[in-house]
């Protein structure tokens, strides 16, 4: 509280914005001329600015004509702990080798493994932290980062606690995902063998440690089978954590429907994934996670079945899948742009699926929306209309957040506290 302000119902109160509320299932639920009351880390009030009640009075007020301000944004799919970067692969794939080829000759994910195990813990955090920074330049409050460049229980471990610390040295809450069954390390001929260490130990340790709110694997020809990624799924049910899987990215395993009879939170990807998956889901409330980053670098010609998707009812989230192989970028905001360029989502759509449902999509129900008893995560952006997030091509910084109730980065004029 400043000393000589008479004391107030609230901490922060935004005043004159647009809002993209997002509380409805369509559409950007916008109010305008709104006012939001923020009360430790909980928006306590939101409505038309001309009856925001007296008691807002002495509170730290921001007044943001011209400024829209949405759920601060959720990217739900990410690798973004990893050492080195792979543009040499870049350019093999430009003359011609594809991601699998390159996968089978030892490159790919292994080269990256090669890399991430090499790395001291503080090394990691170099390499990573400009990654995070750049996501919370665009309005990312939380995120969801994986492990799977270890394929060892040490180095798993390792970019699981890179993750955690990451969160708190730039001010972003995260969530992290096992992805121990990403490829088969170079210890293991067996895959069997693997997943079966995967179960037996890498599961239990990172669960004993705290470690991982969730567990993922990668089923596709050049990952782990449906019954190798179901033994993994089933290992994480058993310790208690979440599940989500990489399905149907390169070819249709029944990745989807494997996703929802593990009851997981998503699939991802989902470019092959036909009518049976797209049911299980529905019926299991799984959530779609599209990733159009991956599916541009790799110059894919098969979009995820969005329409099929709507009409089910099925909800989409949108996430940059962060990550050196297949999707080497930060940007939400191009993310949101190329899901509606490549995959047919509207911009209302595209925005949702980076707040309501990317938060559906970890579970996490205190956000993703702005409403009145809901987390103080708020992007404030210098654009007049929300459909502008999504219009321009990826790269569209956001001029304020409040992050858990706190002004971390203040709009020009406003100063940050
Ligand atoms: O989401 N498909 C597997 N995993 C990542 C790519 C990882 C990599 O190539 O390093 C993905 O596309
Ligand atoms: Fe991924």
């Amino acid at each position: 509280m400043e000393r000589g302000h008479v004391s107030s119902a609230y901490d922060l109160v935004l005043r004159r914005v647009d809002v993209a509320t997002m509380r409805e299932p369509h559409g950007y639920g916008l109010m305008t001329n709104a006012a939001i009351g923020v009360r430790g880390d909980r928006i306590a009030w939101i409505g038309p600015d001309a009856r925001l009640p007296a008691d807002a009075a002495g509170a730290r007020t921001l007044t943001l004509d011209g400024h829209l301000v949405t759920p601060g944004l959720v990217d739900c799919h990410t690798h973004l702990v990893y050492a080195g970067n792979r543009a040499h692969e870049f350019e093999r794939r430009l003359e011609g080798a594809s991601y699998a080829d390159i996968a089978r000759a030892g490159g790919g994910i292994l080269g990256t493994v090669r890399a991430t195990r090499a790395a001291t813990e503080d090394d990691l955090l170099a390499a990573s932290r400009p990654r995070l920074a750049a996501l919370a330049d665009e309005g990312v409050t939380t995120v969801e980062i994986k492990s799977g460049y270890g394929l060892d229980t040490p180095t798993e471990l390792k970019q699981l606690r890179v993750a955690r610390t990451l969160g708190r040295l730039c001010g972003v809450d995260v969530r992290t995902t096992l992805l121990a069954a990403h490829a088969l390390p170079p210890e293991f001929a067996d895959a069997d063998a693997y997943v079966a260490h995967v179960c037996n130990d890498t599961i239990p340790a990172a669960a004993g440690a705290g470690l991982a709110d969730a567990v993922d694997a990668f089923c596709e020809s050049i990952g782990f089978t449906p019954a190798q990624a179901a033994r993994v799924l089933d290992a994480a049910a058993a310790h208690g954590l979440a599940r989500k899987l990489h399905a149907d990215q390169l070819s249709d395993l029944g990745g989807a429907a494997l996703a929802a009879k593990a009851h997981a939170l998503s699939a991802d990807h989902l470019e092959y994934t036909g009518a049976a998956g797209i049911a299980a889901m529905r019926a299991a409330s799984t959530v779609a996670v599209l990733l159009p980053g991956a599916f541009y670098a790799l110059r894919e010609s098969r979009a995820p079945p969005v329409a099929a998707l709507r009409a089910a009812g099925v909800p989409m989230a949108v996430a940059t899948d962060c990550n050196p192989g297949t999707s080497p970028t930060t940007s939400p905001t191009l993310m949101m742009n190329m899901a509606c360029t490549l995959f047919g989502l509207t911009t209302a759509e595209a925005l949702a699926g980076f707040t309501r449902e990317g938060a559906r999509a970890l579970g996490l129900a205190d956000r993703g929306t702005v409403e009145e008893g809901r987390r103080a995560d708020l992007a404030i952006w210098n654009v007049r209309e929300p459909a502008e997030l999504a219009y321009r091509i990826g790269g569209t910084r956001c001029a304020g957040v409040v992050q858990a109730g706190r002004l971390v980065r203040a709009p020009a004029d406003h100063a940050a506290r």
